[in-house]
């Protein structure tokens, strides 16, 4: 490509009227590209807010479809379900996570019978199920099972798919845990459940306030390393989307969300398969503590760091400020 140089070129000629600003726009943000996480609790016409979230708070099972009611009216396609389950039904093996009757599939149903225009994303992993607050079955020195945890997130895909979730997201980063999923739900013929892997995640410190928000912050025993990435890794980042694909995965994510753009950017580039980024709870956070300090303009940090998961090329991102946002690029 050849470029003149300054005088003949000027790029400031681009910027120089809103119109032509537009106009060359290269990314835009639409509501269409937000997936709403939305957090679960028990009871009636409840509504806890989340202290280290501020502004999400767990909805009780009879007031999500407002919650979904509102995504389809801002044009936000898919909500994705958190359940904080009650500590008497925490336990070693999970077991609440395959209750048909659990928190997630009851609100699968209320969501589906209000709204069923908007696609449900659930996620699977047993962290939200488990005493010791992993994603996983773990064995007598506390290490989280592979294969055994595999057989168990099968089951907890199926139950989730039946219920009428859209799209199971194991996020549990447990090995061969998609084409089992995939099989399971061949098997057991649903085979319009799509499967978004949570393929690269990295053992973060993002993630604090979703563990309160699910109620696994004081469980939790010891740290995820184990089985989530290592912050210091890329190109393993690209070996674990090609097993995911080859699994059978529909769409892949990398979480979190903005320390990892460079991760996003290399495997939309190499893969080009529908690929997600997760703004994540910690990320959340860091923009509200923010703006509560006067340190920058919260609409405008929102707008900036979602444009920026387009610009390295996300086909979606879920965000806690999905309904912000859808609001705020109405406005615009
Ligand atoms: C559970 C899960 C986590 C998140 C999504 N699913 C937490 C974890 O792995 O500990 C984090 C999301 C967020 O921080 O917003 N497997």
């Amino acid at each position: 490509m050849v470029t003149p140089s300054f005088p003949a070129m000027r790029m400031r000629r681009g910027r120089s009227a809103p119109w032509i600003r537009d106009m060359l726009a290269e990314h835009r943000l639409h509501p269409s590209d937000l997936i709403w996480p939305l957090f679960i609790c028990e009871g009636q016409g409840q509504e806890e807010p989340i202290s280290t979230l501020p502004g999400v708070s767990r909805w009780s099972v009879d007031r999500l479809a407002e919650k979904a009611r509102e995504a389809r009216e801002l044009g936000i396609p898919c909500v994705a379900l958190f359940p904080n389950t009650p500590a008497n039904l925490r336990s070693e093996d999970a077991r609440e996570a395959l209750n048909p009757d659990n928190l997630i599939c009851r609100a699968i149903k209320a969501i589906k019978d209000a709204v069923p225009e908007v696609g449900i994303l659930t996620d699977v992993a047993l962290d939200p199920y488990t005493a010791h607050g992993h994603d996983g079955l773990t064995d007598a020195n506390g290490r989280v099972l592979n294969d055994e945890t595999t057989a168990v997130l099968v089951q907890q895909a199926l139950v989730q798919a039946v219920s009428g979730a859209d799209i199971v997201a194991p996020s549990d980063m447990m090995d061969g845990r998609v084409g089992a999923i995939r099989q399971g739900l061949e098997k057991a013929g649903c085979i319009d459940t799509a499967i978004m892997a949570y393929a690269a995640k990295y053992a973060s410190a993002f993630y604090g306030p979703f563990r309160d928000a699910v109620g696994s912050r004081g469980l939790l025993k010891g740290d995820k390393r184990g089985y989530q990435m290592d912050p210091a890794n890329g190109a393993e980042a690209l070996r674990e989307v090609a097993l995911d694909l080859a699994e059978g995965a529909d769409m892949v994510m990398v979480k979190p969300g903005l320390p990892y753009l460079d991760v996003l950017a290399r495997v939309k580039d190499r893969f080009g398969v529908p690929t997600f980024a997760y703004q994540v709870s910690g990320e959340y956070a860091m923009i509200e503590a923010a703006a509560a300090a006067g340190a920058g303009e919260r609409d405008a940090l929102v707008l900036e760091t979602l444009l920026a998961f387009k610009r390295a090329g996300a086909t979606g991102v879920l965000t806690y400020h999905a309904p912000l946002a859808a609001r705020l690029i109405a406005e615009q």
